[in-house]
């Protein structure tokens, strides 16, 4: 019996589907295995280095591993850490603002806390000199680098605190930098266009040698014993806003430059 034309044609058609050269590549799977892990992109692996450190899954660092000095760089000098700071602050007013809003009126007694560096204040132009992180931190250089008190805002963040104010609350600054560097951090707080800040915490002798979480912490319980409710805190650290009498929100800024204890 000869075979039917159309049993031909379905042959036909399975040899062509079938070849090599005209099968449709497979589509990327999502989920890839370790073995598959791309390793001919050192952006790729800059950007999960990245996500580990904010996210804290990184745990301690020291510095920006050197191959991802450029993609620090880039991260910082382009949009992406505007955009991110920008998404940060839009959040943390919109849960101001619903609390706001459920609570009737905000009192003086709710406050916001934010940390100073990289919150408030950008150091880019100090860390610009100094390898975006990648370099040791030096101490003495950071400390006449605060002196001049010419870091400028992170407009989002200076967007976030006037926000903040319109709705009555009120405005905590808790900073890691010491004592001696209170006239500095004044003068640096209203050049970049900060106003009728409530408080400036500082690091006094007896901080010394705490750990910033520590010493945060310390100080959110003295506030919360004073009667302030601590609505939210702001900080590009996990050690700004981790420990205890921790804020109703936190809310953690992108920081890919270095890592606080
Ligand atoms: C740190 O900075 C200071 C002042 O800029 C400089 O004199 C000193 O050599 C630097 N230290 C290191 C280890 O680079
Ligand atoms: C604070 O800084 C201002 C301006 O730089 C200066 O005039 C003033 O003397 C400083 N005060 C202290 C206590 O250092």
């Amino acid at each position: 019996m000869k075979p039917s034309r159309s049993l031909l044609l379905l042959l036909l058609l399975l040899t062509l589907f079938t070849s090599p050269s005209l099968s449709r590549p497979a589509p990327p799977s999502l989920l890839r295995l370790p073995i598959d892990r791309p390793r001919s992109s050192a952006r790729r692996d800059c950007e999960s280095w990245r996500f580990t450190v904010e996210t804290n899954d990184a745990g301690p660092w020291k510095q920006v591993p050197g191959e991802c000095e450029a993609y620090v760089e880039a991260y910082l000098a382009g949009e992406r850490y505007a955009a991110d700071s920008r998404a940060v602050a839009e959040a943390s007013l919109a849960f101001a603002s619903g609390e706001s809003g459920r609570a009737g009126t905000v009192g003086g007694s709710d406050a916001w806390v934010f940390d100073v560096d990289e919150t408030l204040l950008s150091n880019l132009p100090f860390y610009a000199e100094n390898g975006y992180g990648a370099e040791i931190f030096n101490e003495t250089s950071f400390n006449e680098w605060v002196d001049v008190a010419r870091a400028p805002a992170l407009q989002s963040s200076l967007w976030l605190y006037q926000e903040l104010q319109n709705l009555g609350i009120t405005i905590i600054l808790l900073t890691g930098r010491s004592e001696f560097q209170r006239n500095a951090t004044e003068q640096n707080m209203l050049f970049a266009g900060y106003r009728s800040w409530e408080r400036l915490i500082l690091r006094q002798d007896s901080d010394m040698g705490k750990s910033a979480v520590v010493y945060k912490s310390e100080r959110r319980a003295e506030l919360v014993l004073e009667g302030y409710r601590i609505l939210g805190n702001s900080g590009d650290q996990w050690s700004d806003l981790l420990g205890f009498a921790v804020a109703k929100r936190s809310f953690k800024l992108p920081n890919p430059m270095y890592y606080i204890a």
